[in-house]
């Protein structure tokens, strides 16, 4: 039974705990406040100005039971709330008179230019927050000039992403546990032309609103992700039940560290591994020659209790060195934590959450609003700190 639960709320992220229901109102009251901004409410016509504005929007547009899906974090939030309040803690001290009126933002990840280095992490079940889905976040991404990280469990097909956007993309893998399955679907993710493949490790989210909501993908989206990661021996015809019950056993949820000797025997793409927290992981990550390391706690959706990836960066980026690139994500809302994270050595941050709301409130719009957001405060901040590139960024602007 657990891990059939388990298996549920790995792939597209929740899962079904019975019946079928994806927008139930929710009794007991709203979902807790991870935002805690200075905006409690924007009118629908007025347009945001911060994350937390995106996200009171999203909030007014969205069924309450998607929206708290993607809000909310596991257990008593205590992740998902660290991840924020860390960022708040660290003080900047930036230093006067360096002459610098404005920001040059581009970096190169893998090797690849990108505008700026902020981009869009896996996040499963797009369809659910616009119609567009998937599709118009990666539009998104590919107009700001950033990486659109597409998640197993967005809800369309690589082919469909590929032919959507021609910008920079990575495919986020969860494995099938039919390797064929698995292999004809990272052999059509190499030709439509996604340039990495990022392993996400720390799998399985346990959300008390999604179990309060029997929040759940409806059967025609979970049988469409099922047939686009490739499974054929799956059809609309099947029960509810029995597609449940198909996905439930079809996924590797007991990942060890041999899945990269076969990733590796079987693609050429670079290879990043999503969810490390501990350096004795980044370690044994750059030791089996990974290409990258994202530091992450799935947006505190996983095992609550875990610290704040702003906090561990340092001692990571400390072990690995120069030796693979590394990345983080988790409570990016600001211009300024994405200075703090490359200060603490971040080559470039994931949001989640933040272009989720994006998506929910407007669409592909909605999305280019998020990032617009973000650049124009980080380029602040370099700028108010006397960066002119984000080679001039480094630890001495933090207390
Ligand atoms: C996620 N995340 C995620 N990660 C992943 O590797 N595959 C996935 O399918 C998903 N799905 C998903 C759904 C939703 C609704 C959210 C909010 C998050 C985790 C995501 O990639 C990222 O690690 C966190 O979202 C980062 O934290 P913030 O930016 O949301 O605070």
């Amino acid at each position: 039974m657990l891990r059939r639960l388990f298996n549920q709320l790995m792939t597209l992220g929740a899962g079904s705990l019975g019946a079928e229901s994806s927008a139930q109102e929710t009794e007991g009251g709203q979902p807790p406040d991870a935002g805690d901004g200075p905006t409690p409410f924007v009118p629908a016509n007025r347009e945001p100005v911060n994350i937390d504005d995106v996200r009171e929007l999203a909030k007014q547009k969205m069924e309450s039971a998607t929206f708290e899906y993607v809000d909310t974090g596991s257990l008593d939030g205590l992740t998902l709330k660290e991840n924020i309040e860390a960022f708040r803690r660290l003080q900047l001290m930036p230093p006067l008179l360096k002459g610098v009126a404005q920001a040059e933002m581009s970096t190169t990840v893998l090797g690849e230019k990108i505008a700026l280095p902020i981009m869009l992490a896996p996040v499963a079940g797009q369809q659910m927050y616009h119609p567009n889905g998937g599709q118009a976040a990666a539009r998104a991404a590919a107009s700001a000039g950033t990486v659109y990280c597409m998640s197993s469990s967005v809800g369309n097909s690589v082919e469909e992403i590929a032919a959507a956007s021609r910008g920079p993309k990575w495919f986020q893998l969860y494995m099938p546990r039919d390797r064929g399955v698995a292999r004809r679907l990272v052999e059509r993710v190499d030709k439509a032309g996604f340039k990495a493949i990022i392993m996400t490790v720390d799998l399985g989210e346990w959300k008390d609103a999604d179990r309060r909501n029997s929040f759940a993908l409806p059967k025609e989206m979970l049988v469409k992700h099922l047939q686009d990661i490739g499974f054929d021996n799956i059809n609309e015809r099947m029960s509810n039940q029995e597609v449940q019950d198909f996905n439930a056993q079809a996924w590797h949820v007991s990942l060890t560290w041999d899945v990269f000797d076969w990733l590796r025997s079987i693609t050429d793409l670079p290879l990043l591994i999503k969810g490390v927290l501990r350096k004795d992981d980044a370690r044994r990550a750059v030791s089996i020659g990974l290409d990258g390391i994202v530091v992450s706690n799935h947006g505190g959706r996983r095992l609550d209790g875990m610290p704040a990836t702003i906090d561990v960066l340092p001692e990571i980026v400390k072990v690995v060195g120069d030796r693979a690139e590394i990345y983080m994500d988790g409570g990016i809302r600001r211009g300024t934590d994405v200075l703090k994270a490359i200060s603490r050595g971040a080559r470039a941050v994931l949001i989640g959450r933040p272009y989720a709301w994006g998506l929910g409130a407007a669409g592909e719009d909605g999305v280019r609003q998020v990032i617009d957001l973000l650049r124009e405060e980080f380029e602040n901040a370099m700028v108010s700190s006397g960066c002119a590139r984000l080679a001039d960024i480094d630890d001495s602007l933090i207390r």
